[in-house]
């Protein structure tokens, strides 16, 4: 089995009876490497997650031992600091699936589901327990098994489905890992209920013996998810209710049992004519719930996707997370690569998050998300290198601070035994590797340039008369959608000192000025050269940039099977990176007309 950053650790043993709680894995880690007289455990139930380090003993809550261990574990492997104390900045720490139980994964790019086949609970247990390990040695600890959009028969896990849940937790349990599940607003209506409508009483005595009978199979389930009202997803807007009625009825369903509720706020018109200009997706998830702030139950937790727009390779700080006061907000990444490269091209995200953190507060979230990138591949990734992704977000989930470059380091030093300079160079190209894609895709903070449905590869016009919302409104004069107050009014739903930075074209950072700005093809940007200029100038590089990252990785002596997978994805890269970089350059010369100052092949 594929071990990844925990390469050097043993495999766990096949028989797991004596490892109940997350102690005995503790003690079972530590003793493969230290005799058992070299190191105590001591549990404090009320630290938590929180653990103290010293001299030989290990003391914290009944996680905080394990996580423990892991820090100490990855000091000894890596090199890693070792902290004196430590405690995770969020309680939660998630990892969302979107897998269905046919099997199949939305937006997974890994192979099918670990968990489901053929509409049942299908899984290796050796394989799950394996994913447990890889959460708790970085941190994490709850896991979203099946995806937001619920397709029958995953409504049954509420129900019919709740043994083999059931099941699923005891696994998970001595990795600290607590399950959570999507639900659908409407289930009432499947187990015969006329109405799914919040303020019911029939639908409030539903959810809340629901609520117990889940509760008795699975005592410390987190709690459930919920996506209402978006992209066809049925919600209380069916019944005129808001969604803090929608989401406090099942907020106080869970809250008997400690249970909270996830509320994704991925609300927008999905079905608008690209003709009214009027309407601004990205403006829509703050519209929504801006007004809403202190109308939220103490156990909901909204969580806010960033960007404002989705998962794009380079999107401004949602709004929404800078301005609600009174609520629980739980920030949502993806780590599937649906728009960044789909686990072929190289893409660390780490300097993503980096830059959304600060633009936060980071303690005024509770809770952190992030959809998955697992899958049943033999290396759970796709990518080896995606690896990389998993694994920097469980530890800056557990610790916003950390920098990108510490979290990829030493999951490279963790994962490979290479040679300081090949170390050295891995480095490099992925911390570059967001640049690099972005430079190759939709220019400057436009996004959404990529061939429709399948999120891969370039199609600069194939969502721009269709539904969606993702307009980059190019014409042969000018491109992008003016969201200052003049134009949209987006840019006026952040705090003043954001509306600054972003509200004059000539002193908005570069990389989102097209997000912000409709400008003209001959705009002088800031180093001096035009817009035109700088779109044909950043796809020439960025697609010269993957052919020399193919080149890079050829020369890195990566282990097989690693290197094989490796090397066949940066050669499809390239390929990507070229035709990326022939789309968009003729799309726009074909507009513009405007020649390339340095006379480099633009197709006609
Ligand atoms: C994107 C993605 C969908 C997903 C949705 C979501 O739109 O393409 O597959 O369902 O996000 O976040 O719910």
């Amino acid at each position: 089995m594929n071990q990844n950053w925990l390469s050097k650790f043993p495999p766990l043993p096949e028989d797991f009876s004596g490892i109940g709680q997350p102690i005995d894995l503790a003690r079972w880690e530590l003793s493969r490497f230290l005799p058992e007289s070299a190191f105590s455990l001591k549990v404090e139930p009320e630290m938590g997650d929180a653990f103290l380090l010293s001299g030989s003993t290990i003391t914290g809550g009944e996680t905080g031992v394990l996580y423990g261990a892991y820090a100490l574990l990855r000091h000894l492997q890596g090199g890693a600091p070792l902290p004196a104390s430590s405690r995770p900045r969020y309680p939660l720490r998630m990892i969302n699936c979107w897998d269905n139980m046919d099997g199949s994964v939305e937006r997974g790019y890994a192979g099918r589901s670990l968990f489901f086949e053929g509409g049942q609970f299908v899984y290796h247990p050796a394989r799950l327990r394996h994913l447990g390990r890889m959460m708790a040695s970085v941190g994490l600890n709850v896991l979203c098994i099946n995806n937001v959009n619920v397709h029958e028969p995953a409504q049954g896990l509420l129900d019919e489905l709740l043994p083999d849940l059931s099941a699923l937790a005891d696994l998970f349990r001595p990795f600290g890992v607590r399950l959570m599940v999507s639900v659908d607003f409407s289930m009432p209506l499947r187990a015969g209920l006329a109405t799914a409508d919040p303020l019911d009483g029939r639908v409030q005595t539903w959810w809340a013996q629901t609520a117990a009978r889940v509760y008795r199979e699975v005592p410390d389930l987190a709690g459930f998810l919920v996506k209402a009202d978006s992209e066809g997803r049925p919600g209380p807007f069916t019944y005129g209710r808001s969604h803090a009625e929608g989401a406090n009825l099942l907020a106080r369903a869970l809250k008997p049992f400690g249970g909270v509720l996830v509320w994704r706020c991925f609300v927008y018109n999905c079905r608008q004519d690209w003709r009214d200009a009027s309407v601004d997706r990205p403006k829509a998830a703050f519209d929504t719930y801006q007004p809403l702030d202190g109308q939220f139950d103490e156990n909901v937790i909204l969580q806010i996707k960033n960007g404002p727009f989705d998962f794009q390779v380079r999107e401004p700080v949602s709004p929404l997370l800078l301005s609600m006061e009174k609520t629980n907000m739980a920030l949502e990444v993806q780590l599937a690569q649906e728009y960044t490269g789909q686990q072929i091209d190289l893409y660390t995200m780490a300097p993503l998050w980096k830059e959304i953190f600060a633009d936060l507060e980071p303690d005024r979230l509770s809770a952190v998300a992030a959809v998955s990138n697992l899958g049943r591949d033999d290396n759970f990734f796709g990518h080896p290198l995606a690896a990389a992704n998993f694994f920097a977000f469980g530890l800056l989930t557990w610790n916003p601070e950390i920098s990108p470059e510490e979290t990829v380091s030493l999951w490279i030093a963790l994962t490979y035994d290479l040679d300081a300079s090949s170390r050295q160079t891995l480095l490099r190209w992925m911390m570059n590797s967001r640049r690099i894609y972005e430079k190759y895709t939709a220019p400057l903070g436009l996004g959404w340039m990529i061939t429709p449905h399948s999120h891969y590869g370039p199609n600069p016009s194939g969502y721009e008369y269709d539904l969606w919302g993702t307009y980059h409104r190019a014409s042969h004069t000018a491109v992008g959608i003016d969201r200052t107050a003049a134009g949209t009014g987006y840019l006026t739903q952040y705090p003043p000192e954001l509306q600054a930075r972003y509200q004059n074209a000539s002193s908005c950072p570069d990389l989102l000025l097209l997000f912000f700005h409709r400008l003209p093809y001959d705009f002088v940007m800031k180093d001096g050269r035009t817009l035109i200029q700088r779109i044909y100038d950043d796809h020439f590089e960025g697609a010269a940039e993957a052919a020399e990252l193919e080149k890079a990785l050829a020369a890195i002596p990566f282990p097989e099977p690693d290197r094989t997978v490796i090397l066949e994805r940066a050669e499809k890269q390239r390929l990507n990176a070229e035709n990326w970089r022939d789309v968009i350059n003729t799309f726009f010369h074909r507009l513009s007309d405007l020649p390339d100052a340095r006379g480099r092949t633009i197709y006609p």
